[in-house]
């Protein structure tokens, strides 16, 4: 689901987080591996300062693999636990066991010493919209879908599903809001798709992808749509007119649907692997 931002829902989302928050012990929060910062809550770390967290970079599988691996490293040096997945296949997440037992291990330590012993770890899922929470929590639970039902002490209609004798994860994923600090940050929300297409000029959109992938993918342009000047943005839109024959009444270019074709194939993969930015943009 989209939405729309505005400071009420803002409120709402954190007080939402905020109720989570008091509930459990580790946060596992997902973001998405074309724009890992761009896809990050600003609020994040404030609000989870006294959890265990869990970084995901989801939908690896579209993101440029060379930069993943630069994205893991730069977020392991943070201090986080990081994991690339494919939360639609599945890819990656048998390895998130082991991470939550490291992630959690002062609290398994400080548990023991109360003489509490195999209390299991509560987890939430949080991150921004469309970032792929539900789907992460549909495969991470996969047929461990004991509902483990309302408990005392536990907010009405909170729901924890059984991973294991040792995980728990609230079934409902935390709905964090994304960053607004710049207009390129909202550009590339724009370009994954975590902004709703009707709010958005789509032409502009596509330029600036187009403009980007010029600079940073030029092959992979080159092979999907056959163009050949690699000058500016727009000629390469109008060349996409071209060979995906988009044209208007008159033979006009159709630079509308042009522009359509080539965010909906970098969404969806079809243009290839690619990521939006760089750890050392975000030093
Ligand atoms: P949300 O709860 O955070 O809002 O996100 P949700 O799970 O609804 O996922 C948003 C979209 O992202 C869905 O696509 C979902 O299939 C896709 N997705 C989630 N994780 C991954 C991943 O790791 N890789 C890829 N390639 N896609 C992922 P959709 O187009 O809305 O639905 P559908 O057509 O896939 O069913």
């Amino acid at each position: 689901m989209n939405y729309q931002w505005y400071p009420g829902h803002m409120m709402k989302a954190r007080r939402m987080m905020q109720e989570d928050l008091k509930l459990i012990d580790l946060i596992i929060e997902l973001l998405d591996a074309r724009a890992p910062m761009s896809s990050r809550n600003p609020d994040i770390d404030e609000l989870g300062r006294n959890k265990a967290r869990i970084i995901l970079l989801n939908k690896a599988d579209l993101a440029d693999k060379s930069r993943n691996a630069q994205w893991t490293e730069y977020f392991k040096e943070k201090g986080f636990w990081v994991q690339e997945v494919n939360a639609k296949t599945g890819a990656g997440i048998k390895s998130i066991y082991p991470l939550i037992k490291e992630a959690c291990k002062e609290k398994i330590a400080r548990d023991r010493k109360r003489g509490i012993i195999g209390r299991p770890v509560r987890a939430t899922v949080a991150g921004i919209p469309n970032v792929g929470k539900s789907t992460f929590i549909n495969s991470f639970a996969g047929k461990a879908c004991t509902k483990t039902g309302n408990k005392p002490g536990v907010t009405k209609g909170k729901q924890w599903i059984r991973l294991n004798k040792e995980v728990e994860l609230l079934d409902t994923p935390g709905i964090l809001w994304p960053r607004f600090d710049n207009q390129a940050v909202g550009e590339k929300l724009a370009m994954i798709g975590s902004i709703k297409d009707e709010l958005l000029h789509m032409e502009e959109l596509a330029g600036a992808l187009l403009g980007y992938l010029l600079k940073e993918y030029p092959v992979l342009l080159k092979e999907r749509y056959q163009i050949i000047t690699n000058e500016d943005a727009y000629k390469t839109l109008e060349e996409i007119c071209i060979s995906r024959r988009c044209f208007g009444k008159g033979e006009v270019p159709d630079l509308a649907r042009a522009s359509a074709i080539v965010l909906e194939d970098f969404r969806s993969g079809k243009l290839g692997n690619i990521t939006l930015e760089r750890p050392e943009e975000w030093q």
